[in-house]
Protein backbone atom coordinates (compact mmCIF):
# COMPACT_ATOMS: atom_id res chain seq x y z
CA UNK A 1 0.00 0.00 0.00
CA UNK A 2 0.99 3.54 -1.11
CA UNK A 3 -0.43 6.23 1.69
CA UNK A 4 0.21 9.80 0.09
CA UNK A 5 -0.07 12.61 2.01
CA UNK A 6 -0.49 16.40 1.10
CA UNK A 7 2.01 18.33 0.62
CA UNK A 8 4.09 19.40 -2.70
CA UNK A 9 5.99 16.22 -3.16
CA UNK A 10 3.04 14.16 -3.69
CA UNK A 11 4.04 14.47 -6.99
CA UNK A 12 6.97 12.32 -6.60
CA UNK A 13 5.11 9.66 -4.80
CA UNK A 14 3.43 9.01 -8.56
CA UNK A 15 7.67 7.91 -9.57
CA UNK A 16 7.04 5.69 -6.30
CA UNK A 17 3.97 4.08 -7.73
CA UNK A 18 5.74 3.49 -11.08
CA UNK A 19 8.98 1.83 -9.96
CA UNK A 20 7.22 -0.44 -7.31
CA UNK A 21 4.93 -1.93 -10.02
CA UNK A 22 7.52 -2.24 -12.50
CA UNK A 23 9.40 -3.95 -9.73
CA UNK A 24 6.85 -6.95 -9.70
CA UNK A 25 4.72 -5.37 -6.87
CA UNK A 26 1.22 -5.07 -6.41
CA UNK A 27 0.15 -1.30 -5.24
CA UNK A 28 -2.87 0.34 -3.69
CA UNK A 29 -2.33 4.04 -3.41
CA UNK A 30 -4.70 5.52 -0.79
CA UNK A 31 -4.71 9.42 -0.56
CA UNK A 32 -5.25 11.75 1.85
CA UNK A 33 -7.83 14.27 0.77
CA UNK A 34 -5.00 16.67 0.86
CA UNK A 35 -2.78 14.53 -1.45
CA UNK A 36 -5.35 15.47 -4.20
CA UNK A 37 -4.95 18.70 -4.32
CA UNK A 38 -1.46 18.49 -4.95
CA UNK A 39 -1.98 14.84 -7.40
CA UNK A 40 -5.62 13.56 -8.84
CA UNK A 41 -6.34 10.63 -7.82
CA UNK A 42 -6.61 9.64 -11.40
CA UNK A 43 -2.80 10.03 -11.76
CA UNK A 44 -2.53 7.01 -9.36
CA UNK A 45 -5.38 5.31 -10.47
CA UNK A 46 -4.33 5.16 -13.89
CA UNK A 47 -0.75 3.30 -12.69
CA UNK A 48 -2.05 1.44 -9.87
CA UNK A 49 -3.95 -2.49 -10.30
CA UNK A 50 -7.42 -1.07 -8.93
CA UNK A 51 -8.37 2.66 -8.07
CA UNK A 52 -6.71 5.11 -5.83
CA UNK A 53 -8.60 4.89 -2.54
CA UNK A 54 -9.41 8.15 -1.00
CA UNK A 55 -12.61 8.23 1.50
CA UNK A 56 -13.23 6.60 4.72
CA UNK A 57 -16.90 6.44 4.12
CA UNK A 58 -19.22 6.40 0.68
CA UNK A 59 -17.53 4.11 -1.09
CA UNK A 60 -18.46 0.61 -2.26
CA UNK A 61 -16.71 -0.94 0.64
CA UNK A 62 -18.04 -0.71 3.96
CA UNK A 63 -15.18 -1.02 5.89
CA UNK A 64 -12.35 -0.27 3.25
CA UNK A 65 -8.98 0.79 6.24
CA UNK A 66 -9.62 -3.07 7.84
CA UNK A 67 -9.35 -4.99 4.27
CA UNK A 68 -6.13 -2.41 3.34
CA UNK A 69 -4.42 -3.08 6.19
CA UNK A 70 -5.01 -6.73 6.28
CA UNK A 71 -4.10 -7.08 2.45
CA UNK A 72 -0.31 -4.93 2.76
CA UNK A 73 2.55 -6.57 3.09
CA UNK A 74 3.98 -3.60 3.78
CA UNK A 75 2.35 0.26 3.76
CA UNK A 76 4.93 3.12 2.17
CA UNK A 77 3.84 6.82 3.30
CA UNK A 78 5.54 8.94 0.96
CA UNK A 79 5.33 12.13 1.66
CA UNK A 80 4.36 11.92 4.84
CA UNK A 81 3.07 15.12 6.40
CA UNK A 82 3.72 16.59 10.10
CA UNK A 83 -0.04 15.76 10.31
CA UNK A 84 0.24 12.54 9.18
CA UNK A 85 3.13 12.12 11.69
CA UNK A 86 1.38 13.58 14.36
CA UNK A 87 -1.73 11.84 14.09
CA UNK A 88 -0.19 7.94 14.08
CA UNK A 89 1.78 8.77 16.90
CA UNK A 90 -1.19 10.22 18.55
CA UNK A 91 -3.21 6.90 17.34
CA UNK A 92 -5.94 9.19 15.78
CA UNK A 93 -7.42 7.49 12.79
CA UNK A 94 -8.26 10.99 10.92
CA UNK A 95 -9.26 9.36 7.40
CA UNK A 96 -9.09 6.70 5.24
CA UNK A 97 -5.15 6.31 5.59
CA UNK A 98 -4.75 6.99 9.50
CA UNK A 99 -7.02 4.26 10.00
CA UNK A 100 -5.32 1.79 7.58
CA UNK A 101 -1.84 2.28 9.82
CA UNK A 102 -3.66 1.82 12.41
CA UNK A 103 -5.53 -1.26 11.28
CA UNK A 104 -2.34 -2.63 9.52
CA UNK A 105 -0.03 -5.54 11.05
CA UNK A 106 2.08 -5.12 7.98
CA UNK A 107 6.05 -2.94 8.14
CA UNK A 108 5.43 0.39 7.91
CA UNK A 109 7.69 2.63 5.96
CA UNK A 110 7.36 6.61 6.49
CA UNK A 111 8.85 9.02 4.42
CA UNK A 112 8.47 12.12 5.57
CA UNK A 113 8.66 15.87 3.79
CA UNK A 114 7.81 19.05 5.06
CA UNK A 115 9.44 22.84 5.56
CA UNK A 116 12.95 22.31 7.87
CA UNK A 117 11.88 24.49 10.40
CA UNK A 118 8.62 22.17 10.29
CA UNK A 119 10.92 18.88 10.52
CA UNK A 120 13.00 20.45 12.86
CA UNK A 121 10.33 21.59 15.48
CA UNK A 122 10.35 19.31 18.71
CA UNK A 123 6.82 17.96 18.00
CA UNK A 124 7.33 16.30 14.83
CA UNK A 125 10.73 14.88 16.29
CA UNK A 126 9.04 13.82 19.41
CA UNK A 127 6.46 11.95 17.02
CA UNK A 128 9.09 10.83 14.95
CA UNK A 129 10.79 8.78 17.59
CA UNK A 130 7.60 7.73 19.18
CA UNK A 131 7.29 6.02 15.77
CA UNK A 132 10.63 4.46 15.39
CA UNK A 133 10.20 3.49 18.83
CA UNK A 134 7.16 1.26 18.24
CA UNK A 135 8.91 -0.22 15.09
CA UNK A 136 7.60 2.09 12.45
CA UNK A 137 10.71 2.58 9.65
CA UNK A 138 11.69 6.21 8.71
CA UNK A 139 13.23 7.71 5.96
CA UNK A 140 14.62 11.01 6.56
CA UNK A 141 14.11 13.50 4.47
CA UNK A 142 17.04 14.81 2.37
CA UNK A 143 18.73 18.46 2.39
CA UNK A 144 18.03 20.53 -0.81
CA UNK A 145 15.48 22.98 -2.32
CA UNK A 146 12.37 22.85 -1.08
CA UNK A 147 8.91 24.54 -1.95
CA UNK A 148 9.08 28.25 -2.48
CA UNK A 149 12.93 28.20 -3.11
CA UNK A 150 14.41 28.06 0.42
CA UNK A 151 17.20 25.72 1.03
CA UNK A 152 17.25 23.15 3.93
CA UNK A 153 16.13 19.86 5.18
CA UNK A 154 13.14 18.04 4.61
CA UNK A 155 13.18 17.51 0.46
CA UNK A 156 11.59 13.72 0.13
CA UNK A 157 13.83 11.15 -0.01
CA UNK A 158 14.55 10.18 -3.55
CA UNK A 159 12.18 7.82 -5.08
CA UNK A 160 14.79 5.17 -5.78
CA UNK A 161 15.42 5.24 -2.23
CA UNK A 162 12.34 4.79 -0.81
CA UNK A 163 11.75 1.80 -3.76
CA UNK A 164 15.46 0.15 -2.26
CA UNK A 165 13.89 0.87 1.40
CA UNK A 166 10.78 -0.66 -0.11
CA UNK A 167 12.73 -3.65 -1.23
CA UNK A 168 14.56 -4.41 1.25
CA UNK A 169 11.71 -4.36 3.89
CA UNK A 170 9.70 -6.27 1.88
CA UNK A 171 12.47 -9.04 1.43
CA UNK A 172 13.09 -8.99 5.22
CA UNK A 173 9.25 -9.54 5.91
CA UNK A 174 9.16 -12.26 3.60
CA UNK A 175 6.51 -11.22 1.96
CA UNK A 176 5.42 -12.63 -1.47
CA UNK A 177 2.94 -10.51 -3.34
CA UNK A 178 5.37 -9.48 -5.80
CA UNK A 179 9.23 -6.83 -5.18
CA UNK A 180 10.68 -9.42 -2.89
CA UNK A 181 9.78 -12.64 -4.78
CA UNK A 182 11.19 -16.17 -3.75
CA UNK A 183 11.86 -15.31 -0.05
CA UNK A 184 9.63 -17.57 2.05
CA UNK A 185 9.63 -21.10 2.74
CA UNK A 186 10.32 -23.91 0.32
CA UNK A 187 7.66 -26.20 1.73
CA UNK A 188 6.80 -27.64 -1.50
CA UNK A 189 10.34 -29.17 -2.08
CA UNK A 190 10.06 -32.22 -3.82
CA UNK A 191 6.36 -31.84 -5.21
CA UNK A 192 5.48 -31.73 -8.54
CA UNK A 193 2.47 -29.76 -9.29
CA UNK A 194 0.56 -29.76 -13.08
CA UNK A 195 -1.48 -26.67 -13.12
CA UNK A 196 -3.45 -25.24 -16.23
CA UNK A 197 -4.02 -21.73 -16.65
CA UNK A 198 -6.42 -19.50 -19.03
CA UNK A 199 -9.20 -19.70 -21.34
CA UNK A 200 -8.86 -22.39 -24.39
CA UNK A 201 -10.28 -20.96 -28.15
CA UNK A 202 -11.91 -23.47 -30.30
CA UNK A 203 -11.67 -22.48 -33.27
CA UNK A 204 -14.95 -22.20 -35.82
CA UNK A 205 -12.82 -21.22 -39.14
CA UNK A 206 -9.13 -20.37 -39.75
CA UNK A 207 -9.66 -17.09 -38.24
CA UNK A 208 -12.49 -16.75 -35.56
CA UNK A 209 -12.99 -18.94 -32.39
CA UNK A 210 -15.35 -19.76 -29.37
CA UNK A 211 -13.61 -18.25 -26.04
CA UNK A 212 -13.78 -17.31 -22.46
CA UNK A 213 -13.10 -14.41 -20.03
CA UNK A 214 -10.40 -16.40 -18.33
CA UNK A 215 -7.19 -13.97 -18.25
CA UNK A 216 -5.01 -17.08 -16.83
CA UNK A 217 -3.62 -15.03 -14.32
CA UNK A 218 -4.87 -17.08 -11.28
CA UNK A 219 -3.20 -20.30 -12.76
CA UNK A 220 0.27 -18.21 -13.34
CA UNK A 221 -0.16 -17.30 -9.87
CA UNK A 222 -0.51 -20.32 -8.60
CA UNK A 223 2.57 -22.14 -10.88
CA UNK A 224 4.61 -19.00 -9.72
CA UNK A 225 3.91 -19.55 -5.93
CA UNK A 226 4.39 -23.50 -6.37
CA UNK A 227 7.81 -22.52 -7.96
CA UNK A 228 8.93 -19.77 -5.48
CA UNK A 229 8.12 -22.90 -2.56
CA UNK A 230 10.28 -25.26 -4.41
CA UNK A 231 7.86 -27.26 -6.28
CA UNK A 232 9.27 -28.76 -9.64
CA UNK A 233 5.79 -26.81 -11.71
CA UNK A 234 4.40 -28.28 -15.25
CA UNK A 235 2.42 -25.11 -16.11
CA UNK A 236 -0.10 -26.23 -19.19
CA UNK A 237 -1.31 -22.63 -19.93
CA UNK A 238 -4.03 -21.39 -23.02
CA UNK A 239 -2.62 -17.84 -21.76
CA UNK A 240 -0.75 -15.43 -23.49
CA UNK A 241 1.59 -14.71 -20.37
CA UNK A 242 4.67 -15.03 -20.12
CA UNK A 243 6.19 -18.15 -18.06
CA UNK A 244 6.93 -17.62 -14.80
CA UNK A 245 10.64 -18.46 -14.32
CA UNK A 246 11.96 -21.93 -12.94
CA UNK A 247 8.41 -23.25 -14.51
CA UNK A 248 8.23 -26.32 -17.53
CA UNK A 249 5.48 -24.32 -19.48
CA UNK A 250 3.65 -25.96 -22.68
CA UNK A 251 1.77 -23.43 -24.56
CA UNK A 252 -2.24 -25.03 -25.69
CA UNK A 253 -4.65 -23.19 -28.03
CA UNK A 254 -8.00 -25.59 -27.75
CA UNK A 255 -9.57 -27.51 -25.00
CA UNK A 256 -8.44 -31.16 -27.07
CA UNK A 257 -4.67 -29.88 -27.05
CA UNK A 258 -5.22 -28.87 -22.84
CA UNK A 259 -6.56 -32.53 -22.06
CA UNK A 260 -3.63 -34.07 -24.37
CA UNK A 261 -1.00 -32.25 -22.87
CA UNK A 262 -2.81 -32.62 -19.25
CA UNK A 263 -3.71 -36.27 -19.48
CA UNK A 264 -0.27 -37.64 -21.19
CA UNK A 265 1.75 -35.70 -17.76
CA UNK A 266 -1.02 -36.00 -15.28
CA UNK A 267 0.17 -39.48 -13.84
CA UNK A 268 3.62 -38.00 -12.88
CA UNK A 269 1.73 -35.02 -10.34
CA UNK A 270 1.76 -34.93 -6.70
CA UNK A 271 -0.82 -31.63 -7.33
CA UNK A 272 -2.83 -30.81 -10.62
CA UNK A 273 -4.57 -27.96 -10.32
CA UNK A 274 -7.33 -26.90 -13.04
CA UNK A 275 -7.24 -23.53 -13.48
CA UNK A 276 -7.92 -23.08 -16.35
CA UNK A 277 -11.58 -22.30 -17.97
CA UNK A 278 -11.75 -25.46 -20.46
CA UNK A 279 -14.57 -25.15 -23.22
CA UNK A 280 -17.05 -27.51 -22.43
CA UNK A 281 -18.29 -26.44 -25.96
CA UNK A 282 -16.52 -26.76 -29.17
CA UNK A 283 -17.91 -26.21 -33.03
CA UNK A 284 -18.20 -29.70 -34.28
CA UNK A 285 -16.64 -29.10 -37.81
CA UNK A 286 -14.47 -26.07 -37.83
CA UNK A 287 -13.77 -24.49 -41.16
CA UNK A 288 -10.61 -25.07 -42.48
CA UNK A 289 -10.52 -21.86 -44.68
CA UNK A 290 -12.15 -18.19 -44.09
CA UNK A 291 -15.71 -18.20 -43.96
CA UNK A 292 -16.61 -15.54 -46.02
CA UNK A 293 -20.15 -13.20 -45.71
CA UNK A 294 -21.01 -13.70 -48.98
CA UNK A 295 -21.50 -17.09 -48.01
CA UNK A 296 -24.03 -16.26 -45.73
CA UNK A 297 -24.82 -16.64 -41.95
CA UNK A 298 -23.19 -19.98 -40.89
CA UNK A 299 -25.00 -22.45 -38.52
CA UNK A 300 -22.03 -23.43 -36.13
CA UNK A 301 -22.89 -26.63 -34.53
CA UNK A 302 -21.44 -27.25 -30.82
CA UNK A 303 -19.88 -30.61 -29.85
CA UNK A 304 -19.31 -31.26 -25.82
CA UNK A 305 -15.29 -31.53 -24.99
CA UNK A 306 -13.58 -34.08 -23.11
CA UNK A 307 -14.07 -32.31 -18.83
CA UNK A 308 -10.46 -32.75 -18.41
CA UNK A 309 -10.87 -32.55 -14.15
CA UNK A 310 -13.63 -35.35 -14.56
CA UNK A 311 -11.52 -37.82 -16.37
CA UNK A 312 -8.15 -37.00 -13.73
CA UNK A 313 -10.88 -37.94 -11.59
CA UNK A 314 -11.04 -41.24 -13.16
CA UNK A 315 -7.68 -41.88 -13.21
CA UNK A 316 -5.91 -40.96 -10.14
CA UNK A 317 -2.98 -42.14 -8.67
CA UNK A 318 -2.78 -43.34 -4.95
CA UNK A 319 -1.57 -39.99 -3.29
CA UNK A 320 -2.57 -37.90 -5.75
CA UNK A 321 -4.27 -34.00 -4.84
CA UNK A 322 -6.73 -33.00 -7.60
CA UNK A 323 -7.95 -29.21 -7.52
CA UNK A 324 -10.95 -27.74 -9.52
CA UNK A 325 -12.17 -24.24 -9.46
CA UNK A 326 -15.47 -23.12 -10.21
CA UNK A 327 -16.93 -19.88 -11.37
CA UNK A 328 -19.92 -19.65 -10.59
CA UNK A 329 -22.70 -16.65 -10.59
CA UNK A 330 -26.22 -18.83 -8.57
CA UNK A 331 -25.82 -20.37 -5.38
CA UNK A 332 -21.47 -20.73 -5.71
CA UNK A 333 -21.38 -22.78 -2.24
CA UNK A 334 -24.25 -25.24 -3.92
CA UNK A 335 -22.43 -25.64 -7.19
CA UNK A 336 -19.10 -25.85 -5.83
CA UNK A 337 -19.72 -28.81 -3.64
CA UNK A 338 -21.65 -30.64 -6.30
CA UNK A 339 -18.89 -30.75 -8.51
CA UNK A 340 -16.52 -31.81 -6.12
CA UNK A 341 -18.83 -35.22 -6.02
CA UNK A 342 -19.09 -35.08 -9.94
CA UNK A 343 -15.86 -34.58 -11.03
CA UNK A 344 -13.94 -36.45 -8.03
CA UNK A 345 -11.81 -33.63 -6.87
CA UNK A 346 -10.22 -33.30 -3.42
CA UNK A 347 -10.77 -29.69 -3.85
CA UNK A 348 -12.77 -27.00 -5.51
CA UNK A 349 -11.70 -23.41 -5.55
CA UNK A 350 -15.23 -21.48 -5.91
CA UNK A 351 -14.93 -18.00 -7.58
CA UNK A 352 -18.22 -16.24 -6.55
CA UNK A 353 -18.39 -13.90 -9.96
CA UNK A 354 -20.92 -11.41 -8.24
CA UNK A 355 -18.27 -10.42 -5.83
CA UNK A 356 -17.00 -6.86 -7.23
CA UNK A 357 -12.99 -7.22 -7.79
CA UNK A 358 -13.01 -11.17 -7.86
CA UNK A 359 -12.53 -13.42 -10.58
CA UNK A 360 -12.24 -13.00 -14.20
CA UNK A 361 -9.97 -9.69 -15.62
CA UNK A 362 -9.02 -8.54 -12.45
CA UNK A 363 -5.37 -8.40 -10.43
CA UNK A 364 -7.46 -9.86 -7.29
CA UNK A 365 -9.53 -12.36 -6.61
CA UNK A 366 -11.89 -13.56 -3.44
CA UNK A 367 -12.85 -17.50 -3.44
CA UNK A 368 -14.05 -19.91 -0.59
CA UNK A 369 -12.01 -23.70 -0.69
CA UNK A 370 -14.19 -26.64 -0.64
CA UNK A 371 -12.43 -29.72 1.15
CA UNK A 372 -13.82 -33.33 -0.31
CA UNK A 373 -13.31 -34.29 3.04
CA UNK A 374 -15.03 -31.94 4.84
CA UNK A 375 -14.39 -28.18 5.57
CA UNK A 376 -14.40 -24.94 4.04
CA UNK A 377 -11.92 -22.20 3.98
CA UNK A 378 -12.53 -18.44 2.64
CA UNK A 379 -9.97 -16.03 1.51
CA UNK A 380 -11.44 -12.52 1.26
CA UNK A 381 -10.60 -10.53 -1.73
CA UNK A 382 -7.02 -10.52 -2.26
CA UNK A 383 -3.71 -10.30 -4.94
CA UNK A 384 -4.43 -13.56 -7.06
CA UNK A 385 -0.56 -14.42 -5.94
CA UNK A 386 -1.96 -14.26 -2.01
CA UNK A 387 -4.93 -16.20 -3.04
CA UNK A 388 -2.39 -18.64 -4.75
CA UNK A 389 -0.85 -19.50 -1.98
CA UNK A 390 -3.93 -20.40 0.38
CA UNK A 391 -4.95 -22.66 -2.97
CA UNK A 392 -1.24 -24.55 -1.99
CA UNK A 393 -1.73 -24.54 1.56
CA UNK A 394 -5.09 -26.66 1.22
CA UNK A 395 -3.50 -28.82 -1.37
CA UNK A 396 -0.64 -29.51 0.89
CA UNK A 397 -2.66 -30.27 3.73
CA UNK A 398 -4.46 -32.78 1.89
CA UNK A 399 -1.50 -33.95 0.53
CA UNK A 400 0.43 -34.34 3.75
CA UNK A 401 -2.60 -35.91 5.82
CA UNK A 402 -2.24 -39.91 4.99
CA UNK A 403 -5.62 -41.39 4.94
CA UNK A 404 -7.61 -38.62 4.31
CA UNK A 405 -9.26 -37.11 1.38
CA UNK A 406 -8.72 -38.31 -2.13
CA UNK A 407 -6.54 -41.40 -2.39
CA UNK A 408 -8.14 -44.30 -4.00
CA UNK A 409 -6.55 -46.71 -2.25
CA UNK A 410 -8.25 -45.11 0.57
CA UNK A 411 -11.40 -44.66 -1.24
CA UNK A 412 -11.39 -48.38 -2.63
CA UNK A 413 -11.02 -48.95 1.22
CA UNK A 414 -14.37 -46.95 1.71
CA UNK A 415 -12.54 -44.56 4.16
CA UNK A 416 -14.74 -41.65 5.07
CA UNK A 417 -14.56 -38.57 3.10
N1 LIG B 1 -12.98 -28.30 -16.62
C1 LIG B 1 -12.28 -29.27 -17.32
N2 LIG B 1 -12.66 -29.63 -18.58
C2 LIG B 1 -13.72 -29.05 -19.15
C3 LIG B 1 -14.45 -28.05 -18.46
C4 LIG B 1 -14.07 -27.70 -17.19
O1 LIG B 1 -11.31 -29.80 -16.79
N3 LIG B 1 -14.05 -29.42 -20.39
C5 LIG B 1 -12.57 -27.95 -15.25
C6 LIG B 1 -12.10 -26.56 -15.06
O2 LIG B 1 -10.71 -26.44 -15.25
C7 LIG B 1 -12.47 -26.28 -13.61
C8 LIG B 1 -13.68 -27.14 -13.39
O3 LIG B 1 -13.67 -28.11 -14.42
O4 LIG B 1 -11.46 -26.73 -12.74
C9 LIG B 1 -15.00 -26.43 -13.36
O5 LIG B 1 -15.42 -26.09 -14.60
P1 LIG B 1 -16.89 -25.56 -14.88
O6 LIG B 1 -16.95 -25.14 -16.30
O7 LIG B 1 -17.24 -24.53 -13.84
O8 LIG B 1 -17.74 -26.83 -14.57
P2 LIG B 1 -18.79 -27.57 -15.43
O9 LIG B 1 -18.71 -29.00 -15.07
O10 LIG B 1 -18.63 -27.26 -16.87
O11 LIG B 1 -20.14 -27.01 -14.87
P3 LIG B 1 -21.09 -25.82 -15.36
O12 LIG B 1 -22.35 -26.49 -15.64
O13 LIG B 1 -21.16 -24.91 -14.18
O14 LIG B 1 -20.48 -25.18 -16.57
Amino acid sequence: MLGVCGGIAAYKAVEVLRLLSDAGAYVVPVLTRAATRFVGAATFSALAPEPAATELFGGAEPIPHTRLGRLADLVVVAPATARLLGEYAAGISGDLLGATLLATRAPVLVCPAMHAEMWEHPAVQENVATLERRGVHVLPPESGVLAGGDVGVGRLADPEAIVSAATDLLGRAGAGTGVARSTGARDLAGVRVLVTAGGTREPIDAVRYVANRSSGRQGHAIAEVAADRGASVLLVTAAPLEAPDGVECVRVDTAAELADAVLSRSAEAHVVVMAAAVADFRPKDPVPGKIAKRDGVPEVVLEPTLDVLAELGRRRVPGQVIVGFAAETRDPLGRGRAKLVEKGADLVVVNDLTVPGAGFGHETNAVTILFAAGGTREVPLAPKRTIAAAVLDAASSVLRAPGVAGRPDDRNEGAVR
